[in-house]
């Protein structure tokens, strides 16, 4: 028994010694120390060693184990700790290296504008408002006062989702649903994208306006002018210049077309403007009363004024873009610029 126990002890070690990898040594645990294993087999055989040789054969025993396990821990500790460093090399961070820069973000051109505008909004009393892109022929139509044989009610211009569900045209239903909703006095602006079906350098099936809506007690055409002014001011600067032009829309009455200076020339007159040295500011009107009275609004007590500025025409002429497509491809190359 002592032989074999000196053999397990030279063979046991020998073999820790050799091993390269932690499954292996797990192993080799379990072939020396576990249940089945060869020491726990001759440990269990004591009670057949004779009484006056036991307590040799048993310490021996107890030696081998010792040691067996002392050779199992440190080869542990040496092959986790190689892994460790093996580890380390692979994700060796080189602090060196010289840093590749931080891509900002930016906001885009539109967002921006709108942005400004809303601020300009919000500093002169106008509380902003969201309603839904997807609209009746009610909201968008029929509530303002164009008339069934309007050509914006064709299949072909406004893009329909069913006979009478479509894409609002126009953020003028922001308008209707205000009117419903606030008691009068109230300013609201709308922004959001309207929808038509549209498509040339100059056009986009979607594109962006602004809805604004006074409604109050005594409000005329020098209100609506003032408030127009100082809205262009506060966006143009002091020196903008404005004029007017008669217009037509169904909901207002009369309804106005307003140009800025042209803010490409400053008002000397350049390609864009065709040299008037003005370019068109939006259109508006005072609410026509049929308008107030179809929401519910008492038009011999209350009047308004409402206009409607597109936004892409204005970043356009501003950033110099020569077709509308960019603003809405998302052109990582195109924004790059616009910043
Ligand atoms: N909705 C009109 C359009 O898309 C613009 C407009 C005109 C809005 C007059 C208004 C307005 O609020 O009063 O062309």
């Amino acid at each position: 028994m002592k032989e074999q126990l000196e053999e397990i002890l030279k063979n046991g070690v020998q073999e820790i010694e050799n091993v390269q990898d932690l499954k292996a040594l797990d192993e080799l645990r379990l072939k020396y120390l576990g249940k089945a294993g060869a020491l726990t087999a001759i440990l269990r055989g004591m009670k057949d060693v004779k009484p006056e040789e036991r307590r040799e054969v048993g310490s021996l025993a107890n030696l081998v184990r010792e040691k067996i396990e002392t050779a199992l821990s440190e080869k542990l500790a040496e092959l986790e700790n190689a892994k460790l460093l093996a580890d380390m090399e692979k994700e060796k961070v080189d602090i060196t290296e010289p840093s590749r820069g931080i891509k900002r973000g930016a906001l885009h051109p539109i967002t921006r504008f709108n942005n400004k505008f809303m601020e300009i909004c919000v500093e002169m009393g106008f509380t902003v408002i969201q309603t839904p892109e997807i609209e009746t022929d009610y909201y968008n139509f029929e509530a303002l006062n164009v008339p069934k044989n309007h050509p914006a009610r064709d299949m072909q211009d406004s893009l329909y989702i069913t006979d009478t569900i479509l894409m609002r045209t126009h953020t003028s239903p922001a308008q209707v649903h205000a009117m419903e909703t606030l008691k009068p006095p109230f300013k609201i602006v709308c922004p959001g994208r309207v929808y038509r079906n549209d498509d040339d350098s100059s056009h986009s099936p979607i594109f962006n306006q602004f809805e604004a809506l006074v409604i109050d007690e005594n409000v005329g055409l020098k209100d609506f002018m003032s408030m127009v002014r100082e809205m262009a001011v506060r966006l143009y600067g002091k020196d903008v210049k404005m004029r007017i032009r008669p217009a037509f829309f169904p909901f207002t009455e009369p309804s106005i077309e307003i140009d800025a200076t042209c803010q490409i020339c400053h008002g000397k007159g350049c390609s864009l403007c065709k040299g008037t040295g003005f370019s068109e500011f939006f259109g508006g009107g005072i609410v026509n009363p049929k308008i107030l009275e179809m929401s519910g609004i008492d038009s011999k007590k209350y009047s308004g004024f409402a206009f409607g500025p597109g936004i892409d025409r204005s970043v356009m002429v501003t950033n110099k873009i020569p077709n509308i497509k960019y603003l809405f491809r998302n052109d990582l190359r195109f924004l790059k610029q616009m910043r």
